[in-house]
């Protein structure tokens, strides 16, 4: 059996302290000991967003590999093995232990199913090499390959491409969980008139993008009610009608 991570929190002080995982009768071992089998990974490792874990003293031990893994010993001894270490891949419980906050997240009403089980954090978060925000940036690029991977109709290419695509799918959807459907950052029209102007021009003519929207802004979101409802990009026209 395998323990989960633990969030304790310490009386005396106002911080709260971090609990290590657990895996019972097994003991912290270090880094350079992974490293005899697993070296590539601990080379790597220095790269990661997770490096700034390794403290100087003794209690740096507890926070490299094993911060994230749990107490190797036994794993070391048996030369590998899959349930005598813990895999964050199948329980984002050892995540959750010092990202507390993400577990919010996770239980708005929509979300990515992780807590479901269905996906784990490291589908976009890079464990072990370089930033942990994988394609959590601007970039389309990177973004094209995290989100991609699994929502292929909404990277394109297109022929009429949206040009707010190019800032990033987080520039419209929250990546973990959200109040709003779809994981929207916000819930109507708010979310497309941050980019693109809304001018009172004169009574009743309200112009965006050059046209008249008075009429069409009373039909509900500019994303529903058969406007643009192609909003990631269309190959039919550039309105991103259909
Ligand atoms: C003596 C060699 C050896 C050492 C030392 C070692 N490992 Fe492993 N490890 C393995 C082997 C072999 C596997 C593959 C096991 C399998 O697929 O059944 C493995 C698999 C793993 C896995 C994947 C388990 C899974 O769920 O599939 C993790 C995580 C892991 N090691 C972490 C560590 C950490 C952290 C350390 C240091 C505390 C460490 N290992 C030390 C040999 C080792
Ligand atoms: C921030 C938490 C975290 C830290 C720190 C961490 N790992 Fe991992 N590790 C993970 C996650 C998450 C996975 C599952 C990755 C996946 O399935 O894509 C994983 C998977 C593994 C595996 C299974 C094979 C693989 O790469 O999928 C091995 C072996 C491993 N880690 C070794 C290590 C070693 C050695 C270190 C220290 C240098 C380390 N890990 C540090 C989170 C971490
Ligand atoms: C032992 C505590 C600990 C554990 C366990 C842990 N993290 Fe972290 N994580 C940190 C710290 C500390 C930072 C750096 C925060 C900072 O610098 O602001 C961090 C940063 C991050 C970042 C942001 C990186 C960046 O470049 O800004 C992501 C994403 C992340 N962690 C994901 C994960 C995931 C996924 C897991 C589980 C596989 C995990 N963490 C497990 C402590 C932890
Ligand atoms: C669908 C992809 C996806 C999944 C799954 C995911 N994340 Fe993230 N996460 C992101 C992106 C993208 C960002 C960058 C945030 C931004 O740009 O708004 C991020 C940012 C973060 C950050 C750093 C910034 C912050 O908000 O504090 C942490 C920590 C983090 N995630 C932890 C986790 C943990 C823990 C899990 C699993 C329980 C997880 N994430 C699952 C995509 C994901
Ligand atoms: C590993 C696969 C995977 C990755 C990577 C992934 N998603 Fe998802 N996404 C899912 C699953 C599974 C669902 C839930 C679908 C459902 O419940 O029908 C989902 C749902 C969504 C939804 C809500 C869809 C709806 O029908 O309500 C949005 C929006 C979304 N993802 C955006 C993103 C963004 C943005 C990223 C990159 C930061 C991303 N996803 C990365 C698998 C993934
Ligand atoms: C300009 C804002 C915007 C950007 C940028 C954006 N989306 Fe969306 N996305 C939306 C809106 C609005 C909806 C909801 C459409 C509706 O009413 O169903 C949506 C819906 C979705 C859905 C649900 C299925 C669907 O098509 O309705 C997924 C999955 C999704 N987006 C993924 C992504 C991915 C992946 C990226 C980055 C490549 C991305 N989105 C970038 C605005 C955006
Ligand atoms: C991050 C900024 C940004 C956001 C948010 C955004 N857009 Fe855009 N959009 C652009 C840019 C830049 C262009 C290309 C220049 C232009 O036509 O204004 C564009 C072009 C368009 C066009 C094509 C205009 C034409 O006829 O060629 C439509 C339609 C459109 N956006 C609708 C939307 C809708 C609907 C939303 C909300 C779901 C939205 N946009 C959110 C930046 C954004």
């Amino acid at each position: 059996m395998v323990g989960a991570a633990a969030m304790v929190s310490c009386a005396t002080v106002t911080r709260t302290v971090v609990a290590p995982p657990s895996i019972p009768g097994a003991e912290f071992v270090g880094n350079q000991n992974c490293a005899q089998c697993h070296a590539e990974t601990v080379r790597d490792f220095k790269t990661s967003s997770h490096a700034r874990l390794m403290a100087k003293g003794d209690n740096a031990v507890q926070l490299g590999c094993e911060g994230c893994h749990g107490p190797g010993s036994l794993h070391a001894q048996a030369g590998g093995g899959k349930h005598n270490i813990l895999n964050p891949r199948r329980d984002s419980e050892t995540c959750f232990a010092c990202h507390l906050d993400k577990r919010g997240e996770f239980n708005l009403p929509h979300h990515h199913p992780v807590t479901e089980g269905k996906m784990s954090c490291a589908d976009c978060h890079h464990p072990h090499k370089g930033s942990a925000i994988a394609g959590g940036g601007t970039q389309l690029a990177t973004e094209r390959e995290t989100c991609g991977k699994c929502h292929t109709a909404q990277v394109g290419p297109f022929v009429f491409e949206h040009e707010a695509i190019r800032e990033g799918c987080t520039t419209c959807h929250k990546p973990h969980g959200s109040v709003n459907r779809r994981m929207l950052t916000e819930r109507n029209s708010t979310l497309c008139l941050k980019c693109h102007f809304q001018q009172q021009v004169s009574a009743g003519v309200v112009r965006i993008g050059g046209r008249d929207h008075a009429a069409s802004l009373t039909r509900g979101s500019c994303f529903s009610g058969g406007c643009h409802e192609e909003v990631h990009g269309s190959n039919i026209g550039s309105s991103l009608r259909f």
